[in-house]
């Protein structure tokens, strides 16, 4: 039996990781609180720890695993910025699941776009109290309006063909082009886009990529959407752009400091983030909370994914094709050779 300490477990997680740890002798602890120093010690006695977005694996947290035992590190989601794979590297593996839905979010990108700019979520709390006026709801055509998605991995490129599907005008950033996407340099992107979505994970280099100086050079009235890491735009300068007015809407799914704010129900509580308390008082910011993964079909994936990393990690001489390799150059492509096996 592999026992793997499940760290800040929500009620939709249990079925399907019990379904599938049950079929395949894996015991899961499953732990409310995140994984940070102050818990790691609950991993004692663990072969491995499954951890979620908000947990932290930083130096501290990998090296008290390593000496409690553990020697796995899975990830139930794509996104790594928040385990210091480096240290890591030589310590303990890490394992995530690549892709278990990009439909699920870029179908909620394209959701809280159709929201946004035709003001469902308005008409929605007006006509539950009869109020059935249209003042205030003029909405625009997304027909012939351009998007620019930054990022053109699997989550953007189907958002790309949702967006050719409502007749708009593609253009796209990303470091590494693939074929039959019109791209164009980022400056250029910011310029000419009516609509921009971010599809680009959180690094050193796309931290605050929407700061003050990005959001100077969009169109007046540009609608921003966020469905990728809550640090790639600089929320003080998304607050002062909707001030400002530059800023036309903004669609949230993710948020800088939402670790320990969203997944929560927090509405019997003071909300002491200042800025998030702004945005979400603005007219035209509609706020999710790191939702845009949360399908049925999703979750499956995501249990099933999980599962299957553990299990060839333990059941295969430590193999895994979804190991995230610090020293393979590109992490996501740890060369998974025996011979060239990096630890
Ligand atoms: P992916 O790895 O398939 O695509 C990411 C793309 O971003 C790649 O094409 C890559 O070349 C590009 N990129 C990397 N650095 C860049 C830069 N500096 N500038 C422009 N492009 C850059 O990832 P996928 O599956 O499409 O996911 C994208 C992001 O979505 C993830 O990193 C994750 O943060 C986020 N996500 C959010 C979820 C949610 O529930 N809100 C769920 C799943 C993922």
């Amino acid at each position: 039996m592999i026992r793997v300490a499940f760290y800040d477990t929500k009620a939709y997680d249990k079925p399907s990781f019990e379904y599938y740890g049950e079929n395949n002798a894996i015991q899961f602890h499953f732990l409310e609180t995140k994984l940070n120093e102050d818990t790691a010690a609950l991993a004692e006695g663990c072969d491995a720890v499954c951890v979620f977005v908000n947990d932290c694996v930083n130096a501290a947290v990998i090296d008290k695993l390593y000496n409690s035992g553990v020697r796995l590190i899975a990830l139930r989601c794509a996104g790594y910025n928040n385990v210091d794979v480096r240290v890591a590297f030589g310590k303990i593996h890490v394992v995530h699941v690549p892709a278990y839905s990009p439909y699920a979010v870029a179908e909620h990108a394209a959701a809280l776009l159709l929201t946004s700019v035709r003001r469902i979520h308005k008409a929605y709390n007006r006509t539950r109290e009869f109020n059935f006026s249209l003042s205030g709801l003029t909405g625009f055509d997304l027909h012939g309006k351009t998007v620019g998605v930054i990022g053109t991995g699997k989550i953007g490129r189907i958002f790309i063909d949702i967006c050719h599907g409502f007749g708009m005008r593609v253009i796209a950033y990303d470091l590494y082009p693939a074929d039959g996407i019109d791209y164009v340099p980022l400056e250029t992107l910011l310029a000419e886009s009516d609509v921009i979505s971010l599809h680009c994970p959180l690094t050193d280099t796309t931290k605050h990529m929407i700061d003050n100086a990005a959001i100077e050079k969009m169109k007046k009235g540009v609608v921003i959407i966020n469905t990728s890491r809550g640090a790639l735009i600089d929320a003080e300068a998304l607050l002062d752009g909707i001030k400002s007015r530059k800023i036309g809407a903004a669609c949230l799914d993710v948020y800088e400091e939402e670790a320990d704010i969203f997944f929560e129900d927090r509405s019997g509580h003071i909300m002491d983030d200042e800025l998030l308390s702004r945005l979400i008082s603005m007219p035209n910011v509609i706020v999710t909370s790191h939702q845009a993964f949360l399908t049925e079909d999703a979750l499956n994936n995501i249990a099933e994914t999980t599962v299957n990393n553990i299990l060839s990690y333990y059941n295969n001489d430590g193999m895994c094709e979804n190991e995230l390799c610090y020293r393979c150059g590109n992490i996501e492509r740890c060369k998974n050779d025996r011979k060239q096996r990096c630890f």
